[in-house]
């Protein structure tokens, strides 16, 4: 299996412009990408543009969230079928979107069933809190991940992929120790099998997010049960990026 490599852009950068200095950047350094497969998750705002500059290339696009609906009294909200021109994935259940906005799991599985429909891939999150993490308490990410697949069938499961991203590890100097993303990942995989089954599991990708950079990536990729990073601040940090690419295509 190939290696997924996801940059969440968040609400970076602040302009156009800048935006497609990045991706300018990352095709001129990567192209022809071998090895691995890209997935940048730009701000809504950019997906018009910025899918221009990467049709021709094997660059894919995904949104940061979309609403369950598809239309409606939701100000301020995207609905799937606005954007799924130019995205086949859509992050879904990411950890700010949890804290800062209240997304419970109920409205995260009808965010993954919303966007299966369309035939766009969620990228669904799943972590715990510092505390939860204390107290050695792993029941929360298989709760999570029990609740957003509810009514997900095992051929819908084919489109899904996963990232654990421990709320304490995000935006920090140093990510979660790789040993113990390893055996998170695993539990999430072992639940898996557990709702669906081993081979669906053994298939599915798990990828580990959380202060990824370049010179702690392969200690991420190394790791049996990690099919990939989520990379937030370092991906909108064009050199960076690169560099973890590179990393990931074994340059
Ligand atoms: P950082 O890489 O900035 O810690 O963010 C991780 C993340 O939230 C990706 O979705």
């Amino acid at each position: 299996m190939k290696k997924l490599i996801i940059g969440n852009w968040k609400m970076n950068p602040k302009s156009e412009t800048e935006a497609l200095a990045i991706v300018e950047k990352i095709k001129k350094a990567l192209i022809p990408i071998v090895g691995i497969d890209l997935i940048l998750c730009p701000p809504a705002v950019y997906l018009d543009r910025l899918y221009e500059e990467v049709r021709l290339t094997s660059i894919k696009l995904g949104a940061q969230n979309a609403h369950e609906r598809n239309s409606g009294a939701f100000t301020g909200e995207i609905s799937i079928p606005m954007i799924k021109k130019w995205v086949r994935y859509v992050i879904l259940g990411h950890s700010e979107r949890r804290e800062i906005y209240k997304e419970d799991d109920k409205t995260i599985n009808k965010k993954v069933i919303n966007a299966l429909i369309h035939n766009v891939s969620p990228i669904l999150c799943v972590g715990e809190t510092i505390k939860e993490m204390r107290m050695g308490d792993n029941e929360v990410i298989i709760k999570q991940l029990r609740e957003d697949l509810k009514l997900v069938s095992p051929k819908d499961m084919e489109k899904m992929i996963f990232a654990y991203e421990p709320i304490w590890a995000i935006g920090k100097e140093r990510g979660a120790d790789p040993q113990y993303a390893n055996q998170q990942i695993g539990l999430m995989r072992q639940a898996i099998a557990s709702f669906y089954n081993r081979d669906l599991a053994i298939r599915a990708r798990i990828l580990y997010g959380g202060s990824v950079n370049a010179s702690t990536v392969k200690d991420y990729l190394d790791q049996p049960e990690v099919n990939g990073v989520l990379v937030g601040g370092s991906s909108v940090v064009a050199a960076e990026f690169i560099q973890i690419c590179k990393i990931a295509m074994g340059k």
